[in-house]
């Protein structure tokens, strides 16, 4: 259920009833932030009567009286200048949630009214370089959004959008011949290609020849060489080789894999495009976009101030990011026929994001375009993670110490694992810790990496909300209850305050799916979650399950049964695991 969404909607209907209204006016619905005064409060009519030069209490009285006869209402009182506080009916939330209870397929979160294709670009790392913890969060926040647009019922097409084409190979393909090990490449392919590209750029800076020699190479490759373009897909195959295997730990999905290479048959035509239309024109043997000089409502004022063009072709004919990244806007218009297009790309990318989508509204592309930024992940000091020699953190890495401070932590806390479910434990726990850490915050927002804090089974964190989903599946084992029985046929009766608090969490999973997908911000899922977990210890703490008697024992079953259910879908549309037992 959607409870938020069902109240707003009383409340509009009755404002706009009552008060004959011509159209809605918005109910402006906010939970309470004192529980004496009521679950919800609609705020709406204070601007309304501003607007319609009444008095709000006025337009408030009727109001309240129409509200306080909807049957998920149990009372409605004007309060303050005009405030109407909401308390809902016990009956009516009960039975709301026996709905949802019933309801395996979807736990009662109704789809969308109207689904759209989204592409969403994400995680996009660069080939023959490793992936480092900016990338990681692309590939959790990214994964996570597809999780949840993909459960609202739209058609969500995951797009690896790799580096895998670029200056880089001219030195990759001359570097490899020259100093590349075959066997190296087999092992470790992505250390390797790191290997051998530091080796020849820095030859490259000494001695003109070899920069000489890889230019030559990449026109080569970029004219469809056969023996280049073979050592070209050699690195990708390899590295896919190497980022498959994080996407597997990570338990990472996409439909498409359509790197930088796909578009490059593509950017001729869309430069000569851009100039044809007048969008670009040529500087010092550039071709330019000048924000500055183009009179076109389609510009932001910001760009419109900015001197730098958008370069779409470099002097030597070499086409940039930028360029590709208008050919995939144009390219999922075509072929996908997206109505939206995630980028799931860090924040401080947001200026090349803004010129892009302009240039596409400029195209005439009507697809809707959203950059959803990220801040840094920063270490101890604050500062950007590092190794301790200042490199660049290896994902790879970084996922095994994950696993092995969650094995240890595991150990130490003396969960009833066996020996042989520790590995399995340890990867859902470790990895389930990274990827809530990243989740829990606005993705805008930098956050610091601490381990500790991170793998708890306490404080806001991924193992507490994992555990707090074992923890329930454990009462219906030792109570010997199938949840299954529960789901088909306890009903949820709330008695109890304690029962009355948890029930107020559990009517609101709906409307926080549907926030969650709206604004891309899954921190708002990893709240309610810990929220809802909290709710239930409290309730566990006042309300004993297995020892009550019947009617009550059922009743609070039901109740265990449906947290469970939330916990284990949320977590699944966070991206992380939720083990039965722990
Ligand atoms: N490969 C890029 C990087 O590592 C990210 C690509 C993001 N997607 C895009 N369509 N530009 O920074």
């Amino acid at each position: 259920m959607r409870i938020e969404h069902h109240l707003a909607r009383l409340a509009e209907q009755a404002i706009r009833e009552t008060l004959e209204l011509p159209e809605t006016a918005p109910a402006m619905l906010r939970r309470t932030s004192d529980a004496r005064h009521g679950d919800y409060q609609v705020n709406g009519l204070l601007p309304l009567g501003k607007r319609l030069g009444r008095p709000p209490r006025e337009l408030a009285g009727p109001v309240a009286v129409r509200l306080a006869q909807a049957p998920a209402i149990w009372s409605a009182e004007v309060a303050g200048p005009g405030f109407v506080n909401l308390r809902v009916d016990p009956r009516w939330l009960g039975e709301r949630l026996t709905d949802d209870l019933r309801d395996t397929t979807r736990d009662g979160v109704p789809p969308v009214e109207r689904p759209e294709t989204v592409v969403i670009d994400f995680s996009s790392p660069n080939i023959a370089k490793q992936m480092h913890v900016g990338h990681l969060r692309s590939t959790i926040l990214g994964d996570a959004i597809q999780r949840q647009l993909r459960f609202l019922g739209h058609r969500v097409i995951a797009d690896n959008h790799l580096g895998d084409w670029g200056t880089q190979f001219g030195l990759l393909i001359v570097g490899m011949r020259r100093w590349g090990s075959q066997e190296a490449l087999e092992r470790a392919p992505i250390e390797e290609l790191e290997r051998v590209y530091r080796l020849a750029s820095e030859r490259a800076r000494e001695d003109e020849e070899v920069a000489e020699a890889a230019r030559a190479e990449l026109a080569k490759l970029q004219e469809g060489d056969e023996e280049n373009v073979r050592l070209w897909k050699a690195f990708v195959e390899a590295s896919r080789r190497e980022l498959d295997r994080v996407y597997e730990r990570l338990d990472v999905h996409f439909d498409e894999w359509l790197g930088e290479s796909a578009y490059h048959d593509m950017l001729p035509g869309v430069v000569d495009r851009l100039r044809r239309e007048g969008l670009a024109r040529e500087d010092q043997g550039a071709l330019c976009i000048f924000w500055n000089e183009l009179e076109r409502p389609e510009v932001p004022e910001k760009l419109r101030k900015q001197k730098e063009p958008f370069i779409v072709r470099k002097r030597d004919g070499a086409f940039l990011y930028s360029t590709t990244d208008i050919a995939t806007v144009l390219y999922r218009q075509e072929h996908f026929a997206a109505d939206t297009s995630v980028y799931v790309v860090d924040v401080r990318q947001a200026l090349h994001f803004e010129q892009v989508f302009t240039v596409a509204r400029l195209l005439g592309v009507p697809m809707r375009l959203v950059h959803v930024g990220f801040g840094t992940v920063l270490g101890a000091d604050g500062k950007p993670l590092r190794t301790r020699d200042g490199g660049t953190v290896r994902l790879a890495e970084l996922l095994d110490e994950a696993e092995r401070r969650a094995a240890e932590r595991i150990r130490s806390e003396g969960l009833d694992i066996e020996e042989a479910e520790l590995g399995r434990m340890a990867r859902a726990v470790g990895i389930g810790a990274v990827k809530y850490a990243d989740l829990r915050q606005h993705r805008l927002s930098d956050y610091r990496f601490d381990w500790d804090k991170m793998i708890s089974f306490k404080g806001n964190a991924g193992p507490y909300l994992q555990y707090a989903h074992a923890r329930i599946r454990s009462i219906f084992r030792k109570g010997d209850v199938d949840p299954g029985a529960v789901a088909s046929e306890a009903e949820i009766v709330l008695e109890h305050d304690a029962e009355l608090e948890l029930a107020r969490v559990l009517a609101r999973f709906g409307d926080v799916c549907h926030e969650a997908a709206e604004h891309f911000e899954p921190h708002r899922l990893c709240e309610h979650l810990y929220g809802l977990a909290r709710a239930f210890s409290g309730f566990y703490e006042a309300c004993p399950i297995l020892r009550a008697e019947e009617p009550t024992r059922s009743r609070r079953l039901a109740l265990a049964a449906l947290t469970a259910r939330q916990l284990a879908r949320g977590l699944d549309l966070l991206g992380i695991a939720a083990p039965e037992r722990m």
